[in-house]
């Protein structure tokens, strides 16, 4: 059995460990959401990693959830981009993008007054940050199956100018009930009737936005250099599905026939014994690299690849305070704590000043 020191082939890609970095929300890119030479430091400090994940970015100008995040919806996102790429190739690390669109969990107030779109018309129930405090979840706008090609250009637009900022791939999110899981998953996904019905209903229709999103990724990059990641049993935003396990087979079905780099699948615990049923069907119907994320340690991370049911495992947390995450884990070092304070905070405070480990 692989030990998470080992190389694996991820597509078009050869990491030199399985110790992914997860992508990360940090909302270090201002209002201009356009990285920045503190970013380009921050995953610099990472290189280490078997491949960077970078944080969930917009594919769209108008489809911010937070502010701060970065963008790649332009020529000058993926300029900006450039200087993170540089700086990790540089340190000698591997570095995708996280393609995003929020959908419902976007707020009007932080895209120029336009209302938040999904597949249906339910909003989340909850507060979300704005400029001017905590504010109600809107309704969002039933997108018309007629205006989904245009959400597709975005996906692919978005991978474009990843791959002229020097990203080696990208991620597409269709996790944690954003918008391609608003589409996925019927607990929003209600669609029916006259220009409505071919994205909704059947898991087959609910799939096709995802899917699309995908092969228009794949055209771009390769399906070598495209991964997704999905959250069957994760209910962020609001979201859940009658059936996790079919709506995951059939998927990590058609992802496999397309070829993609790897299948990630966020978990929140791994002892739990539905997120192990789920990572097993996974496996099941998608041939190629399996990826987990979610409260692993090093040990339970290295018995995930003894029993096979990981290929490589994905760290958030621990990568947040530990740019060094490889040499502690390798040596069997403490780990620093992350300090939650700063996570969305501006600056270099807990962003770029996590000590590594003494020599
Ligand atoms: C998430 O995937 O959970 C996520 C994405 C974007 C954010 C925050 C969290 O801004």
């Amino acid at each position: 059995m692989p030990s998470l020191f080992d190389p694996l082939t991820l597509g078009a890609l050869t990491l030199p460990n399985r110790i992914l970095m997860a992508p990360l929300t940090r909302a270090r890119a201002g209002r201009s959401h356009i990285a920045n030479a503190l970013m380009a430091e921050h995953y610099a400090q990472r290189a280490s990693a078997g491949l960077l994940i970078a944080e969930a970015t917009m594919v769209a100008a108008d489809g911010c959830a937070f502010t701060g995040e970065p963008g790649i919806y332009d020529d000058a996102c993926a300029a900006g981009w450039r200087g993170v790429t540089d700086a990790v190739h540089a340190a000698g690390g591997r570095m995708q993008l996280q393609i995003w669109h929020p959908g419902r969990s976007a707020h009007s107030s932080l895209n120029g007054g336009v209302q938040p779109i999904s597949s249906g018309e339910r909003a989340i129930q909850g507060l979300i940050n704005t400029p001017s405090g905590k504010q109600p979840y809107e309704q969002p706008r039933r997108l018309r199956d007629d205006e989904l090609p245009a959400i597709v250009e975005l996906f692919r637009g978005a991978t474009r100018r990843a791959l002229q900022a020097g990203f080696d791939g990208v991620q597409l999110h269709g996790a944690h009930g954003y918008l391609l899981d608003q589409f996925l998953r019927d607990g929003v996904n209600d669609r029916s009737g006259p220009g409505f019905e071919r994205y909704g209903g059947s898991i087959e229709n609910r799939a096709r936005l995802l899917l699309e999103c995908v092969d228009a990724a794949v055209a771009e990059a390769g399906a070598g250099r495209v991964g997704l990641r999905l959250s069957p049993l994760a209910g962020s935003n609001d979201l859940v599905d009658s059936d996790p396990e079919a709506l995951l087979a059939y998927v990590a079905g058609q992802l496999g026939a397309r070829g993609i780099a790897y299948l990630e699948l966020r978990h929140m615990d791994p002892a739990l014994d539905a997120e192990r049923r789920i990572a097993a069907v996974a496996r099941q119907h998608f041939p190629g690299p399996l990826l987990r994320n979610g409260g692993f340690s090093a040990a339970t991370a290295q018995a995930a690849l003894d029993e096979g049911s990981a290929d490589a495992i994905v760290f958030g947390r621990a990568y947040i305070a530990n740019p060094d995450l490889v040499e502690r884990l390798r040596a069997g070092a403490p780990l620093n704590e992350p300090e939650p304070k700063t996570y969305y905070a501006a600056g270099a405070a807990g962003y770029t000043d996590y000590p590594r480990m003494a020599a």
